[in-house]
């Protein structure tokens, strides 16, 4: 059986390595631009693009705001201008996912879970930090898709008991620190991906401990569910690295 959580050959920053390969001839990360395509990556459960968030509110532009469908650019100025940055740089990363896959224009408003709305027959995710957004889309064909993006580093708050089971947690005893700080972060991001590919299902809130993870070195990863409403769900996940972030991406389909 693999160790839980436990990465034995962890790629390098950046590398795309284990969950999908970057589009070759766009190069894994092209340098920062505000709202600009910095990666572009095909996952095993969609392509993924990431756009860069700008530090500055500034930023936001007519230019900008004109890049989105009318109905969007409506919804962002509603938003609180903390808010807007990453809303709009979300709409930009799935929308190019979406156009990459051939899907129309339509406006990726929220659902009444939060979710993005994306066009008849695709699927589609979003997440964002403060200076990077993604956009996972995918056909529909029976899986749903959640993505997530985090630092790779936590923060102040010691967030291992809260995120992870007894059993993920006795799988990282034999880590060294700093490996096991990353498979804390990898296990988080990789359990908010898998929340939003099965909200659609359950649509109700699924704690963190209703799911075991297993990290397999190749960038997937073994996904046990224990549901407290016991669905039935067949869920998959991958994870990898992109800029200074964790990036995640999970599927999921009854049965
Ligand atoms: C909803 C949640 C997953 C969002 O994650 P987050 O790290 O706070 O924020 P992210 O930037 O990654 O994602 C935010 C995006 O998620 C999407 N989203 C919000 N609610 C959603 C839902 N119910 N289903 C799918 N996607 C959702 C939205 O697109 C949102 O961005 P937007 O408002 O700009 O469009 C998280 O706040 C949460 O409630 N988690 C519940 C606990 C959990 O994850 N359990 C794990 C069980 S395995």
């Amino acid at each position: 059986m693999q160790p839980r959580c436990a990465i034995a050959d962890v790629p390098g920053p950046d590398s795309g390595r284990g969950a999908g390969r970057t589009r070759p001839g766009n190069g894994p990360m092209a340098p920062a631009v505000d709202f600009s395509i910095a990666f572009e990556r095909s996952l095993p459960c969609g392509l993924c693009v990431g756009v860069s968030i700008p530090e500055d509110s500034s930023a936001i532009t007519p230019a900008v705001l004109a890049r989105l469908h009318p109905d969007e650019a409506g919804h962002a100025v509603t938003l609180h201008p903390r808010r807007q940055a990453t809303w709009i740089a979300g709409r930009l990363a799935l929308r190019a996912a979406l156009a990459g896959l051939g899907a129309p224009p339509d406006p990726i408003l929220p659902d009444d879970r939060g979710a993005p709305g994306v066009p008849r027959g695709m699927v589609g995710s979003i997440s964002h930090k403060r200076l990077l957004a993604v956009g996972l889309a995918s056909r529909e064909c029976g899986w749903t898709v959640g993505v997530d993006v985090e630092q790779r580093q936590m923060g102040k708050q010691d967030i291992t008991s809260r995120v992870l089971t007894g059993a993920e947690r006795a799988g990282l005893a034999a880590l060294d620190p700093a490996a096991r700080e990353q498979a804390v972060m990898l296990c988080f991001s990789l359990k908010e991906s898998i929340y939003k590919a099965i909200d659609p299902h359950v649509r109700r809130y699924v704690g963190f401990h209703e799911v075991d993870l297993a990290l397999l070195p190749d960038g997937s990863a073994r996904v046990d569910t224990h549901l407290v409403s016991a669905e039935r769900l067949q869920v998959e996940g991958w994870w990898s690295f992109a800029r200074d972030h964790v990036l995640t991406g999970a599927r999921a389909r009854p049965g």
